[in-house]
């Protein structure tokens, strides 16, 4: 009997009561799921199976990691076999897989003498990097740098520090900010903060950065920290010229350049790290997700060596920063499985020729009336934003609740596709080919012809 043929309606009943009862699901309301909570049971490829047997595309790829696909078998071994031999080595050393790891980073990464600090996860990496960014100034003639400049709707972690920067609505019950979280316009190139010429709305929009740069005193500023592509700020690509006069700014006032690719890390963009597209060179890159495509948690600051270096000297240099399972040795293991087969299979360069093909194919959308942009065509990451009226962009109102209905929509149609409201992300494993490609769009497709209809009921 296979594993799923081994819920019968009872079992998943009795699951259902006990996630009612006593499961804390993440950012959710428990009205909207209980009773009624999706529950996989089995994942291959692109596919996912629910505990009632039905398979589904993942348009998510998870929570945006998924890159190699579901149920390799490689990363489940070397995730075993690394628990075999030694599951964490004593404290204050080293296991061979941390070591591998680092220096795999390195090779792929845009500065190959680059060092990496291993972290659980996305959030504390984030937070790693900032703190390294501090500690960097301080080492390095700025000792009241302790600012921190992001931009407003991005999304860069559940943890205090990181949701100070953030400026989304996961910010909700923290009160006061980290002192020195200051906010900038975000990206947007569909309804863009200045008018004009994309290129210079974007540039615009960046020195936003020097402006607070100027009025805070540069001595005060540490870093500024922007996503690639925000994820949670509506999938918008910047122009290349975005990315670039960030690092322009960041060598004017010696401030440190922090790229968060928790997402957009390891493939996205079509490329290893996504300001590898604009010739960009942080100087610090948070990343988490895809670096395991998700098997296991794992996430790591990649400082390049002009950074680390600052580190080293007398006891005063130390980093002094600590996360028991930072960089696990299981964790570790699993990405290095995971990257050696992005690599053997060309997963980025599949990310960019998919992408293309995922960006033209999105394109047909546009006959319904209610799709007001589409987004992408860098990698396998894209948006379709819903609007009420074309002409004038206007949103849908809250009450015609896409974000609940969409979802359930698409289930229906075989397709997982969580982040569906007036924005739908579109994130799929980094290994689909043109067929599942061809089922996805598909699926939107009639999904929106249905959410047509019903809203003009
Ligand atoms: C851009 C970005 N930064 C940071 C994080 C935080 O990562 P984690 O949830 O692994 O802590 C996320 C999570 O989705 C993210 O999307």
């Amino acid at each position: 009997m296979s594993t799923i043929e081994a819920y019968s309606g009872e079992r998943i009943e009795e699951l259902q009561q006990i996630a009612g009862d006593h499961l804390f699901m993440h950012a959710s309301q428990l009205n909207d799921w209980r009773g009624n909570l999706k529950v996989f049971v089995k994942g291959e490829g692109c596919w996912v199976t629910d505990i009632s047997g039905n398979r589904l595309l993942d348009g998510m790829a998870g929570l945006w990691y998924k890159a190699a696909g579901y149920g390799r078998r490689e990363i489940a071994d070397a995730v075993y076999e690394q628990m075999q031999a030694i599951s964490s080595p004593p404290a204050g050393s080293a296991a061979v897989p941390q070591i591998q790891l680092a220096g795999k980073v390195a090779e792929l990464y845009s500065d190959n003498r680059a060092r990496t600090f291993f972290t659980s996860g996305g959030s504390e990496a984030v937070e790693t990097a900032v703190k390294m960014a501090k500690k960097y100034q301080q080492l390095n003639g700025k000792p009241r740098a302790f600012k921190v400049i992001s931009r407003r709707y991005s999304y860069h972690g559940a943890t205090a520090m990181a949701v100070s920067l953030g400026r989304s609505p996961a910010a909700d019950p923290m009160g006061p900010e980290m002192p020195g979280a200051l906010h900038v316009t975000n990206w947007d190139s569909y309804r863009p903060a200045y008018e004009g010429d994309p290129v210079d709305a974007a540039v615009k929009c960046a020195n936003e950065f020097e402006t607070v740069i100027l009025h805070q005193g540069p001595e005060t500023v540490a870093a500024i920290i922007a996503e690639p592509v925000s994820a949670a700020a509506g999938i918008h690509f910047p122009p290349a010229e975005y990315w670039q006069r960030l690092r322009e700014i960041a060598d004017l006032y010696d401030v440190v350049l922090i790229a968060d690719e928790v997402i957009t890390g390891f493939g996205r963009l079509g490329t290893w790290f996504g300001p590898m597209n604009w010739d960009v060179q942080p100087d610090v890159t948070a990343v988490a997700k895809a670096i395991t495509s998700g098997y296991v948690p794992l996430g790591a600051a990649i400082a390049t060596k002009k950074v680390a270096d600052a580190f080293t000297g007398s006891d005063a240099e130390t980093f002094r920063h600590l996360i028991t399972f930072g960089g696990h040795p299981v964790s570790t293991a699993a990405a290095l499985a995971n990257l050696e087969i992005m690599e053997s299979e060309d997963l980025v360069g599949n990310s960019r020729r998919m992408g293309d093909y995922l960006y033209s194919q999105l394109q047909r959308l546009r006959e319904h009336e209610i799709v007001g942009d589409v987004r992408g065509g860098l990698g396998l990451l894209a948006a379709v934003e819903l609007v009420k009226d074309r002409d004038s962009k206007e949103r849908f109102p809250a009450a015609a609740g896409l974000a609940k209905r969409l979802p359930k929509i698409l289930y229906e149609r075989n397709l997982v596709s969580f982040r569906a409201g007036d924005v739908i992300s579109i994130c799929p494993p980094l290994i689909i080919d043109r067929d599942e490609i061809d089922f996805l769009v598909d699926a939107l497709d009639g999904a929106l012809e249905q959410m047509s209809k019903e809203l003009s009921a």
